[in-house]
């Protein structure tokens, strides 16, 4: 899909559909152009259309228009929503416009308060989550026509971000894709494949590490989760330099567990099939390395991705197993299902070595997350308040949301094992703050650390009004804003 911005009103657009959104108190507004305003008039009387929210109202050629159809919705009161509910609600009746499947679709806005530039870029990226289908293994191929949409943002005079949002729509798209593949086709060495194609496209220098090489550099967390699978773990590095040739890259590291059972201590058959999204975390890594290449970032970004299958077998690591990992430290396992913190102790590790700017890692890591904060935000840790702040910033201009949980000295002690340096799971209380603080332990303490845990943000397990079921790419728009906002 392709995303078009034009300055004319939308009024006089010629495209098939024209959608046009209203906030519930239609009289703030302002000046509508004669032709919506004669039906707004109408609909007053009839009481058709009165810009609740969700409420849509499809006109037949329009009199006075040239769009065969008219599509009236409704955003409801706008005043104190978020970046997060505007982008669901333009999201659901650009979705809604879509149903109708034809080619070109133009949208305008009315009375929606944001800098045009603002609401371009929200709309835009929300335009490709609402036309977004994983339906390349179903019987019958999408129609060209519907894959090919052309939509056209009405916004005003706009110094077009386009280009921008263009990238960083495409690479939210290349992460879903990969995101929603099965767990028989991603598996490491297949997700390192992308990795490389990525990096062929894109002139990104690519690494894989394989288990021969694992073993021979010590990467010992990844190989004590991957051991369980003929489908053997890889460590992948993908560097992109926009910036100075000796200045410090960002490290954006993501846990990629193609396939999460639980290995020997096994999760429960009901809804399983969901672990095959314990890979989002550097699914993002992927789609955050090519949107920062597309955009030609003027900075140094290096995405380390951990990634291994977690299955029971008698080569499985064990309750009980001592791991020494990359930073030669004993991880004591308690749990072979708390598998992503260890992964991520070494990549965590190896990003630290790097002597970074800053390091930003996304993991699908705590069920526990899920539970405090639902499906609605990402969990935000860290050690650097600075960071942190930045990073919430980012967090409002995209649309996904980031809550900040603590990271108190206390649950040090938590983690702390009596026979080795830490142990892999500290109880239920506070579960996603503990595997922070887990993580925290293989983080130098000088170089400023986030942590996003996307488990309850990464997939949807239902069709919503606004996007398809299934990867949702969490994670790329927040974090390629950031990184759009250093210098
Ligand atoms: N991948 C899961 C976390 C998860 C669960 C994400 C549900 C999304 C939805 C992770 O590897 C895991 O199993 N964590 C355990 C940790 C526990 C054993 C300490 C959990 O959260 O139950
Ligand atoms: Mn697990
Ligand atoms: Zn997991």
């Amino acid at each position: 899909m392709q995303i078009h911005s034009s300055t004319q009103p939308p009024v006089s657009s010629k495209s098939d559909i024209l959608l046009l959104f209203f906030p519930e108190n239609l009289k703030t507004c302002g000046n509508l152009p004669a032709a919506v305003s004669i039906f707004l008039r109408e609909f007053e009387k009839s009481k058709q259309f009165a810009g609740k929210k969700g409420e849509a109202l499809w006109i037949h050629r329009p009199k006075g228009l040239q769009a065969e159809w008219l599509l009236f919705f409704g955003l409801g009161e706008l005043s104190k929503l978020d970046a997060a509910t505007i982008s669901a609600r333009i999201g659901q009746g650009i979705k809604t416009a879509l149903s109708k499947k034809r080619p070109t679709l133009a949208v305008g806005f009315h009375g929606v308060k944001l800098p045009p530039v603002t609401l371009v870029q929200l709309a835009g990226i929300t335009a490709f989550h609402a036309s977004y289908r994983f339906d390349q293994y179903k019987p019958e191929p999408r129609l060209k026509d519907e894959r090919e949409t052309k939509i056209t943002l009405h916004a005003g005079r706009v110094a077009s971000p386009l280009k921008e949002v263009n990238a960083i729509g495409d690479a939210i798209g290349y992460a879903k894709n990969i995101a929603n593949q099965p767990p028989n086709v991603i598996t490491p060495a297949s997700l390192a494949q992308e990795a490389a194609a990525l990096g062929k496209q894109f002139k990104l220098a690519v690494t894989i590490w394989d288990e021969q090489r694992l073993k021979k550099e010590g990467f010992g967390g990844i190989l004590a989760v991957g051991g369980g699978s003929h489908n053997k773990p890889r460590f992948i590095r993908i560097d992109y330099r926009g910036g100075g040739r000796s200045a410090p890259p960002i490290c954006i590291v993501g846990k990629a567990i193609t396939f999460d059972s639980g290995g020997i201590s096994i999760k429960p058959s009901d809804r399983m099939d969901e672990m095959k999204f314990d890979k989002c975390g550097g699914v993002a890594v992927l789609g955050i390395l090519r949107a920062a290449a597309a955009l030609k970032l003027k900075i140094n970004v290096t995405g380390l991705i951990a990634s291994a299958e977690n299955l029971p077998s008698s080569s499985a690591y064990r309750p009980g197993d001592l791991v020494k990992n990359l930073s030669g430290k004993y991880i004591e396992v308690l749990n072979t299902d708390a598998e992503g913190r260890i992964v991520l102790s070494d990549a965590l590790t190896y990003a630290s070595r790097l002597k970074p700017r800053a390091i930003v890692d996304l993991a699908t890591l705590t069920g526990a997350c899920v539970v405090a904060l639902g499906n609605e935000a990402a969990g935000l840790m860290g050690n650097d308040a600075r960071l942190l702040a930045q990073l919430q910033k980012a967090a409002e201009r995209s649309g996904e949301r980031l809550w900040q949980l603590p990271l108190y000295t206390e649950f040090h002690e938590k983690v702390k094992s009596d026979i080795g340096f830490v142990k892999n799971t500290a109880g239920r209380e506070g579960g996603t703050c503990t595997a922070a603080t887990f993580l925290s332990a293989f983080v130098e303490n000088s170089i400023p650390w986030a942590h996003l845990d996307i488990a309850g943000t990464a997939w949807t397990t239902k069709e919503e009004p606004h996007r398809a079921k299934g990867a949702t790419g969490f994670g790329v728009g927040v974090v390629v804003e950031w990184l759009r906002s250093l210098k």
